[in-house]
């Protein structure tokens, strides 16, 4: 861009007056001033509208999520993303990515899918939002019941909250106030797994143990116990996943002989654990643990915010150890990845608990502005309505069928140190060494170099640290599939021979 003289610069960036400004914006607001340039501008504007331009921009004011603002000075583009169209998103240059993790995993069955795009345009015009506090409406009622029916029995209340960490928030408090309300207020405590991400809200990053996200606000934060995980990558050689989940289960039940008096509940995510590294465990750790929660008077708290909605192969995780948890929290493909919503569905004989005279002062005090938004609850609807129409497990087992297929010769790469796959969520850990699985050193950035090859070649895949993985939106077609694992598999090459 060519130095402009300081008179030049000074009428450039000189400020329309507040007034001015408010008109235009209350005219444009009205729909009464024209947003969209004439024709004779159309070449200016789309070099504003440019990937470069937009990038710019942005990264003069936005400071973006898990992301070190610096890579962006010239290592890692910024992208900026015009419209997405089922399983693909499109940038303001025209490029298109496969989305191959469900931008975060919210994304069930497509971006702008139409069927969720339309029943919102109808709530739009009818109500926005409305305080949730002596207030409800149609749509909030609708999903509560909904949520009901097609979780795992006994869970009979829900208690709305806003985005997955909040929902892990009001499952901790709930949990404790529980307790308290029955007289049990020694306890205080929590018990996690190694390797579990639940957010990172204090709270919920208190009950996390990803050292990337938790390390540095450790002086910040409850200190819970740790228990080991049943990742079955941890398990000894010749050792099975199921045997490994029993030797897990009895060091729990040593830790809650100690600790059961002082604790509220065992969190967990059953059956993957997504940020920590697709660590995935068998069902009967799920199915063991109900039996000691309850042997021991601890609640079990089912954290299904990314497992939930079908991607572990049934509806939720739960339900492959036939186990009804105390509390199970939802958020991410509640609203198949419109809109930010969470859930926490809970028994009767918790709720009851709090149910009471005012004066007892038992009410569970928790509360976000935009709890139970009407939108997004009706998005929520579409989504589940989506479920009952189509057969989505159907579908999706056979594209899992399909993934496991094309990452099956992974298996025998000699840097690759597991291929595991548990329904549309499939992981490849790349190693240093695959006989001793000694890992990559994280500041060698494999993962970043697998990113960076994807962008290039039309696939958004965020490796997490050495583990390469796949959990596409379920519109994705076998073709998708295949797009996604040859971009990876050259993505890997590069990365190893960095
Ligand atoms: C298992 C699990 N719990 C909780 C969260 C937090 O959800 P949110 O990012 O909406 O706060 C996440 C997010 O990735 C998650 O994977």
């Amino acid at each position: 861009m060519p130095a402009a003289g300081p008179r030049t610069r000074r009428r450039r960036h000189a400020k329309p007056s507040n007034t001015h400004l408010l008109t235009t914006l209350a005219r444009r607001a009205a729909g009464l001033e024209r947003t969209h340039p004439p024709a004779d501008h159309t070449r200016m504007n789309a070099a504003a509208l440019s990937n470069t331009a937009l990038a710019a921009r942005d990264l003069r004011h936005v400071w973006h999520p898990c992301t070190q603002m610096h890579d962006h000075a010239g290592l890692v583009p910024m992208i900026p993303i015009v419209r997405g169209e089922g399983a693909w998103l499109v940038d303001a240059d025209g490029k298109r990515y496969l989305d191959g993790i469900s931008s975060w995993w919210t994304n069930l069955f497509g971006h702008a899918n139409p069927r969720i795009g339309a029943a919102l345009k109808q709530q739009l015009d009818t109500l926005e939002h409305v305080i949730f506090a002596g207030f409800t409406h149609e749509p909030a009622i609708e999903l509560a019941e909904q949520l009901v029916q097609i979780t795992p029995p006994g869970l009979d209340k829900v208690f709305f909250a806003d985005n997955g960490s909040a929902a892990i928030e009001v499952a901790l408090k709930m949990s404790f106030h529980y307790w308290l309300n029955q007289g049990f207020g020694e306890k205080t405590r929590f018990i996690a797994l190694t390797g579990s991400y639940h957010g990172e809200t204090l709270g919920a990053l208190s009950v996390s143990d990803v050292a990337l996200y938790r390390k540095t606000y450790a002086p910040l934060l409850l200190t819970p116990t740790l228990a080991p995980s049943p990742d079955a990558y941890e398990a000894e050689a010749g050792e099975t996943d199921r045997a490994y989940a029993q030797r897990c289960l009895a060091a729990m039940r040593k830790l809650l002989e100690e600790q059961a008096h002082e604790t509220c509940a065992v969190i967990v995510e059953p059956l993957v654990q997504c940020a920590g590294g697709m660590r995935m465990y068998h069902p009967d750790y799920l199915a063991g643990l109900r039996q000691l929660c309850d042997e021991f008077n601890v609640h079990f708290i089912a954290d299904e915010i990314a497992v939930g909605f079908g991607r572990t192969g049934t509806l939720f995780a739960c339900e492959q150890a036939r186990v009804t948890p105390d509390f199970m929290c939802l958020s991410k493909g509640l609203t198949g990845g419109f809109l930010p919503l969470s859930a926490v569905l809970t028994r009767d004989a918790i709720y009851e608990a709090f149910y009471a005279e005012y004066s007892a002062g038992k009410a569970f005090l928790h509360s976000h502005s935009y709890t139970g938004n009407p939108l997004a609850c009706r998005a929520a609807l579409a989504t589940l309505q989506i479920f009952r129409e189509d057969p989505v497990l159907e579908r999706n087992r056979v594209l899992a069928d399909h993934l496991a297929r094309r990452l099956a010769p992974f298996r025998d790469h000699p840097q690759v140190g597991d291929v595991r796959q548990t329904g549309m969520i499939a992981a490849i850990e790349l190693v240093r060494d695959k006989a001793s699985r000694t890992p990559f050193d994280a500041g060698e950035r494999r993962g970043l170099q697998v990113y960076l090859h994807g962008l290039k070649h039309g696939a958004l895949l965020r490796p997490l640290g050495n583990i390469v993985y796949f959990m596409p939106p379920y519109v994705v077609t076998e073709a998708d599939i295949d797009h996604l694992v040859d971009v990876a598999t050259a993505g890997i090459e590069v990365a190893l021979a960095g």
